[in-house]
């Protein structure tokens, strides 16, 4: 009796001590998984909140170091089975506004958003190979500074009539349905990025297709109705309104001169803080069977059968990364000479004064 009573109370003991033991561990796991939960919720908000929807990228601010870091993306396939990677708010943005266009029955899908440098690099070459040196250059941004690189960016394509409507050339064929597509833009938090006749700030020539996130429609809205660019609006563009005159021309036509104009306004914008003034076509007198000789010479392997001459008023900043200009000066006259051959597109031989 004595000694069947002293092995219940040790079988009990050991129940007892097993329960509690097996409670403890039940208790500990599930507090560990609760503070490993909250650890990956705050890591993921921090991740999502911690990038900075209004940051620049353009031709002289290339991607902050630790932007991948924070970067927080999904990946959607569009319709013609390609894998598109997008920032995670721009992309809940996007979906809203794209029901909203559906039903005035506007049809968009997305050609590209985040790019790695690798992705741009390939883009730039296949771009140049496509279009020529000149399309890729106003189009197509140096791998790391692209906006695409921000996963904020996003390239839109037109599906009319069921049909993916997805190359440059066509899509511009369609200004009405774009006209549509821009003045919802705001609403979801979005702006059109590349600006007709603002190439001289932004460095890219008017793409109707590439939106970008701001991740407030306020701001959105503030931008889109003052009619300017995300450069002005964050102060990183002073300069005002500049005048670009074509001239007259018996050698060129007015589009063959703005084609001209915008590989200069491109590449003006590369200048970091330079505000342009003006830029004028020189004159067919400049065009000159001699400059022809003397430009073909200084490229041998180009073979230009046409030159034109812009000249330039504009304005350098206090610091200016580009040793070639002085700080805080007024540069009026500087000129600008491109040649193009018969099938390719101009460029740009030579700027100074
Ligand atoms: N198309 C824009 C400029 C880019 O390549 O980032
Ligand atoms: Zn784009």
């Amino acid at each position: 009796m004595k000694k069947s009573f002293l092995i219940s109370i040790i079988l009990c003991l050991c129940v007892i001590a097993a329960v509690f033991a097996g409670c403890n561990k039940t208790e500990n796991q599930s507090s560990s998984s609760a503070a490993e939960t909250t650890a990956a919720n705050t890591a993921d908000e921090a991740k999502s909140g911690g990038i900075d929807y209004m940051v620049l990228v353009n031709k002289t601010h290339k991607l902050p170091d630790d932007w991948e870091e924070k970067l927080e993306t999904v990946n959607m396939t569009n319709s013609i089975g390609d894998d598109v990677e997008v920032e995670k708010k721009a992309y809940d943005a996007y979906l809203k506004l794209k029901a909203d266009l559906e039903k005035e029955g506007v049809y968009v899908d997305l050609d590209s958003a985040r790019r790695s440098v690798a992705d741009q690099q390939r883009i730039m070459n296949e771009f140049t190979e496509q279009y020529g040196k000149e399309y890729a250059l106003k189009t197509v941004a140096t791998p790391g500074y692209s906006e695409h690189h921000t996963g904020l960016a996003l390239d839109l394509y037109l599906i009319i009539n069921g049909k993916d409507v997805t190359e440059n050339e066509d899509m511009v064929k369609y200004p009405e349905i774009w006209s549509k597509i821009h003045a919802k833009l705001a609403d979801y938090g979005f702006i059109l990025r590349y600006l007709e006749g603002r190439e001289y700030i932004t460095g890219y020539g008017y793409e109707p297709w590439h939106i970008r996130y701001l991740d407030n429609s306020g701001t959105a809205k503030e931008i889109t109705q003052n009619d300017i660019t995300l450069e002005e609006y964050l102060g990183a563009y002073k300069g005002g309104k500049a005048d670009i005159d074509y001239g007259t021309s018996k050698l060129y036509t007015e589009d063959d001169l703005k084609a001209a104009a915008i590989q200069v306004e491109c590449k003006f914008a590369s200048l970091d803080g330079c505000e342009l003034q003006s830029l004028k076509y020189a004159g067919d007198d400049a065009v000159t069977d001699e400059k022809l000789n003397e430009i073909n010479k200084q490229n041998p392997e180009a073979k230009y059968t046409k030159i034109a001459k812009f000249l330039m008023d504009f304005h350098t900043p206090e610091k200016t990364g580009d040793t070639a200009l002085e700080p805080n000066r007024d540069y009026t006259g500087y000129q600008w000479w491109l040649a193009r051959t018969d099938k390719d597109g101009w460029e740009i031989v030579s700027y100074g004064e």
